[in-house]
């Protein structure tokens, strides 16, 4: 393609794209979703999400593969947050999200965390997914784009679902082009799309047939660069394969969002046999020489395509009742309980299942929970009876919808009673006082809200440039990373 074909193919694409339909589902998204009940959305997850890529540059790969396979599973419903059950294997523990790493999911949570505690039960995870996504791309080095808001979170997390609904990378482009298309994205979506590949790490099982025993001919993949493919036989060996290390997707500018994965797969640089397929197959070759030319136009592109893919049957407005199971604690005469009442069983089960996960249940934090609030009276021994394990309950839990509601609460105990929080007989003596409390002023405002998203606790920590080690405690499994540059 000489450079005015290219120019004008460039200029018919972008037109394309301006002028085609946002979407695969955009309807009862909006920008100003959160305007009212949590108008720094915006402003507090970009706070948590600089700061964990502070501690773990890997986080912006990880969260945006999250988020992609997110949506091509039910849709973008933060179904992949949903921790398995005895009854339930969930979408994240399907064997291809088995590599989605602890840090990606930690900033999710992180985030989630900071919004309830400034604007509670408000944002739903699956826009807390597609906000932080979007941040971590762009403080990478990538574009930036306006996210429309007001996803509502599913609940339905099936592994059995997973299968089939993301790409593999032994499928050929017509098979990975008619998976994006039953998605509601184009080949130039895909295209762009793959661009996240400028970042980010693949385990080595994933394209070791492409460096040993190819073929009966070839015992490297000969679209590969040769020399490239033999670097990677010594991190990967055949025998004693270490299977937590992973190799940079983009060998050239690993860390930054940029076109280099295009200008890589003119060079035989892909890491991945899909990736390189990309500019072989003539199915997708002129894109790939488009992005490769011009960074802007890539960035144009990954904006539209990330736009649509952020859309990809999103539930919005009443679609997430039907998936909803009505629980107990939504019952009419159970939606005054207070909001800061839950966060506190909440966050005792949090600090619980971080020092031992899966022992203590629910049951019996929230009997020793308004034991030890109520300290300044009496503090009676608590009989305890382990049954279950929090987590499995708050698996789903978490991730209902409720209503976002605001209430106005009165203090039961008297406006002037000095021991208004404590547990005491005052109110005894108000009564006997004759002294009601407030009626209209000294008000506590505050918005509650029954329902929280995630709180498995994950810690990690980063040792130094080339090596990565974290944990994720939750599911039990280690997620070291060893790469060499
Ligand atoms: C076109 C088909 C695609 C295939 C076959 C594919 C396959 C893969 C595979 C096998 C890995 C390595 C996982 C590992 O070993 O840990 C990977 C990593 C990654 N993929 Fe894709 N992918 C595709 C499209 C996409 C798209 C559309 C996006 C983003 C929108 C994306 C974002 C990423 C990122 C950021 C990583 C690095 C993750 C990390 O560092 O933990 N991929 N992909």
């Amino acid at each position: 393609m000489d450079r005015v074909q290219l120019r004008l193919t460039q200029i018919f694409f972008l037109v394309l794209v301006l002028c085609v339909a946002r979407g695969p589902n955009a309807q009862g998204l909006s920008y100003d979703f959160y305007d009212k009940t949590c108008p720094n959305v915006e402003k507090i997850i970009h706070n948590v999400v600089s700061q964990k890529l502070l501690e773990a540059p890997v986080a912006a790969a990880g969260a945006l593969r999250i988020f992609f396979h997110d949506c091509f599973v039910e849709g973008c419903d933060a179904s992949v947050l949903i921790a398995s059950r005895e009854s339930n294997k969930a979408e994240r523990d399907a064997e291809i999200n088995l590599s989605l790493p602890g840090d990606g999911y930690d900033v999710f949570f992180r985030a989630k965390r900071a919004l309830e505690l400034q604007c509670p039960g408000f944002v739903s995870c699956a826009d807390v997914m597609a906000i932080a996504t979007r941040d971590l791309v762009n403080l990478v080095g990538g574009p930036r784009w306006e996210v429309k808001k007001g996803r509502r979170d599913g609940l339905i997390s099936k592994a059995s679902r997973v299968d089939g609904n993301l790409p593999q990378v032994n499928q050929t482009i017509p098979q990975l082009i008619s998976l994006f298309k039953s998605k509601g994205l184009s080949t130039m979506d895909m295209v762009a799309l793959s661009g996240g590949h400028t970042i980010g790490f693949s385990h080595c099982k994933e394209f070791m047939p492409r460096i040993y025993g190819y073929n009966s001919t070839f015992d490297i993949d000969p679209t590969m660069n040769q020399e490239y493919a033999r670097t990677l036989r010594s991190p990967c060996p055949k025998k004693h394969l270490d299977p937590t290390v992973v190799a940079l997707n983009d060998v050239t500018t690993p860390f930054i969002f940029d076109n280099a994965y295009y200008h890589n797969l003119k060079k035989g640089l892909g890491l991945l046999a899909s990736d390189q397929m990309l500019l072989l197959d003539p199915l997708t070759r002129g894109y790939v020489d488009m992005m490769a030319a011009d960074q802007q136009l890539f960035f144009n592109f990954f904006v539209e395509s990330m736009i649509k893919l952020g859309q990809v049957r999103v539930k919005t407005g009443s679609d997430a009742s039907s998936n909803t199971v009505k629980l107990e604690r939504d019952a009419e005469i159970n939606l005054s309980l207070s909001g800061n009442g839950f966060d506190l069983f909440f966050r005792a089960t949090t600090a619980v299942e971080s020092h031992c996960p899966r022992v203590v249940s629910c049951a019996d934090v929230v009997a020793i929970v308004p034991r030890d609030t109520g300290s300044m009276g009496p503090t009676p021994s608590v009989p305890l009876n382990a049954r279950s394990s929090c987590t499995e309950s708050m698996a789903t839990s978490n991730l209902t919808w409720t209503q976002p509601w605001t209430k106005t609460m009165l203090k039961n105990d008297a406006q002037n009673d000095p021991t208004a929080l404590t547990l005491d007989n005052a109110y005894y003596r108000n009564h006997l006082q004759k002294v009601f409390g407030p009626k209209n002023s000294g008000l506590c405002e505050f918005n509650g809200q029954r329902s929280r998203c995630v709180l498995q606790s994950l810690h990690h920590s980063h040792d130094q440039v080339g090596y990565y080690k974290g944990q994720d405690r939750e599911r039990g499994r280690d997620h070291a990373r060893l790469w060499i540059i």
